[in-house]
C-alpha cells in the first residue's frame, strides 16, 4: 500500500506549518505524543505511537501491532518509521537528536505525563526537555476545505440517524436503548461512531448538562439529544431540544431565550470577532432574561479532529480572534433542576465574510413540538 498524493500533499503541508511554527519559537524538534496530532501531521493513527519532527525528519517510533500498515509510511519520502523501539524510547530519541545535532526537543506538556518525561529523561544525558502548549492545535483550528467537507458529512450523518430514530420512538424506550439505536443507525450511515457518548436527557435529567443515558423511559415532557458522528477522525457535535406532549411551565420562554441567545452568537461570528465578544452576546440575552445563573458553562468550542479543542467561546477567551476556517460550536443553555433544561448546538463555519451553520435541522418552537408519547 502507498499513500496516496493528496495524503502526502496534506503532511507534507502540515509538516512545513509545524517546522515554521518551531523556527519562530527556537525550537529544533519536537515530540509529538499526543494521538490525534499525529494523526493531523500524518495521517497515520495508532495508539501509543510518537513522533519526533526536526527541520529535516519525520520519525515515526511505534510498536510492531502497527508494522504492516506503517509500511506505507516508510515508503514515503516524508517518514521515516522505527519500528518495535516504543519500550526503549528515551535511546530512540537520543540517537536522533545526536544525529541532528540537536541540544533540546520541545515536548507536549498538554499531552505528556510526569512519569513518562522522567522516564525519557534517564536516557537522556544532556538532551534537555522543553514543554510546549498548542503548537500544533494552533494549526489545526483553521479547517481545509476537505476537512469541512468531512464535518458536514458527518452532520449528514448524525441528522439522518436522529431522525429515524425519533420516527420509531416508542412510549417505553429508554434514554439508553434510544442511545443505542442513534449509534447504531450512525455506525450503518458510514460513521466510524458517535464523536462523543450522546447525551440524551428526558423530563428532568434534560437539566443535567451531561446526563449519561440510563433507564429512564422517554415520556411526554422534554427531551435533550446532544450527539455527533465521527467520519473519517473527524467529529460533528449538535445538541436539539424537544419535548413531548404540553411544554411544562416555563420551558416555553426558556427555549425563545436560549434560540435568541444562539442567533445573537452566530450573528456575531465572523473573521476578527473576539471570542469573549461572542460569548457575551449569548451571555448577555440569557441574563436580561433573569437566568444568567442558569448557563454555567462556555458558548462553545472548536469542533474537528477533537469533539473539544482550540479556540473556545468562553469569557475567559478575550483577545483570542476567529478567523476563515474555524468551526465554532455555539452551544447555549438554560437548566432548570427539577423542571428541565433546554441546549440548542449549532457547528458554524467561519467564512472570509460572515458564518455559514452547517446543519440543516431546524431550531425553531414549533420543531420541538412534537405529538404526545401516549396517543
Ligand atoms: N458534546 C458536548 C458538548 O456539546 O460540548
Ligand atoms: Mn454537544
Ligand atoms: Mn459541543
Amino acid at each position: 500500500m502507498e499513500l496516496t498524493d493528496q495524503q502526502v500533499a496534506s503532511a507534507r503541508a502540515r509538516l512545513s506549518g509545524l517546522r515554521t511554527r518551531l523556527d519562530a519559537d527556537g525550537l529544533p524538534g519536537l515530540m509529538v505524543s499526543a494521538e490525534h496530532d499525529i494523526w493531523y501531521l500524518t495521517g497515520f493513527v495508532g495508539h501509543s505511537a510518537l513522533l519526533m519532527v526536526t527541520p529535516n525528519r519525520a520519525v515515526i517510533i511505534c510498536d510492531r501491532r502497527y508494522e504492516e500498515l506503517l509500511q506505507a509510511w516508510d515508503a514515503c519520502e516524508l517518514f521515516e518509521v522505527v519500528m518495535g523501539a516504543r519500550h526503549k524510547l528515551g535511546d530512540e530519541v537520543k540517537r536522533l537528536a545526536d544525529e541532528d545535532g540537536l541540544d533540546k526537543v520541545g515536548i507536549q506538556a498538554e499531552a505528556m505525563t510526569i512519569a513518562f518525561r522522567d522516564g525519557l529523561l534517564k536516557s537522556l544525558g544532556d538532551l534537555e526537555l522543553i514543554p510546549t502548549s498548542g503548537l500544533v492545535s494552533k494549526l489545526r483550528e483553521c479547517k481545509s476545505n476537505e476537512e469541512v467537507e468531512l464535518i458536514e458529512r458527518a452532520i449528514g450523518i448524525q441528522q439522518d440517524a436522529l431522525e429515524v430514530v425519533l420516527s420509531d420512538l416508542k412510549p417505553g424506550m429508554t434514554e439508553s436503548q434510544f442511545t443505542a439505536r442513534l449509534e447504531y443507525e450512525m455506525r450503518m450511515r458510514g460513521a466510524e461512531g458517535a464523536s462523543f457518548e450522546p447525551i440524551v436527557g428526558s423530563g428532568p435529567n434534560s437539566s443535567v448538562i451531561h446526563h449519561m443515558p440510563g433507564d429512564r423511559p422517554i415520556e411526554d415532557g422534554m427531551l435533550l439529544i446532544d450527539w455527533g458522528a465521527r467520519v473519517e477522525g473527524y467529529c460533528s457535535d449538535l445538541t436539539r431540544t424537544f419535548c413531548f406532549g404540553e411544554m411544562p411551565s416555563p420551558m416555553e420562554r426558556v427555549y425563545e431565550v436560549v434560540l435568541e441567545a444562539l442567533e445573537a452568537a452566530i450573528d456575531c461570528c465572523r473573521p476578527g470577532a473576539d471570542c469573549a465578544e461572542v460569548d457575551a452576546a449569548a451571555r448577555d440575552v440569557i441574563a436580561a432574561a433573569g437566568w444568567a445563573d442558569q448557563f454555567p458553562h462556555g458558548l462553545g468550542h472548536g469542533v474537528g479532529m477533537d469533539v473539544h479543542e482550540s479556540p473556545y467561546f468562553s469569557n475567559r477567551s478575550g483577545g483570542v480572534l476567529l478567523e476563515p476556517g474555524m468551526i465554532m460550536t455555539v452551544e447555549p443553555g438554560v437548566y432548570l433542576p427539577g423542571i428541565g433544561g433546554v441546549r440548542l448546538e449549532e457547528d458554524v463555519l467561519i467564512t472570509e465574510s460572515g458564518n455559514r451553520v452547517l446543519s440543516t435541522w431546524p431550531r425553531d418552537l414549533e420543531s420541538a413540538r412534537r405529538a404526545s408519547l401516549r396517543a
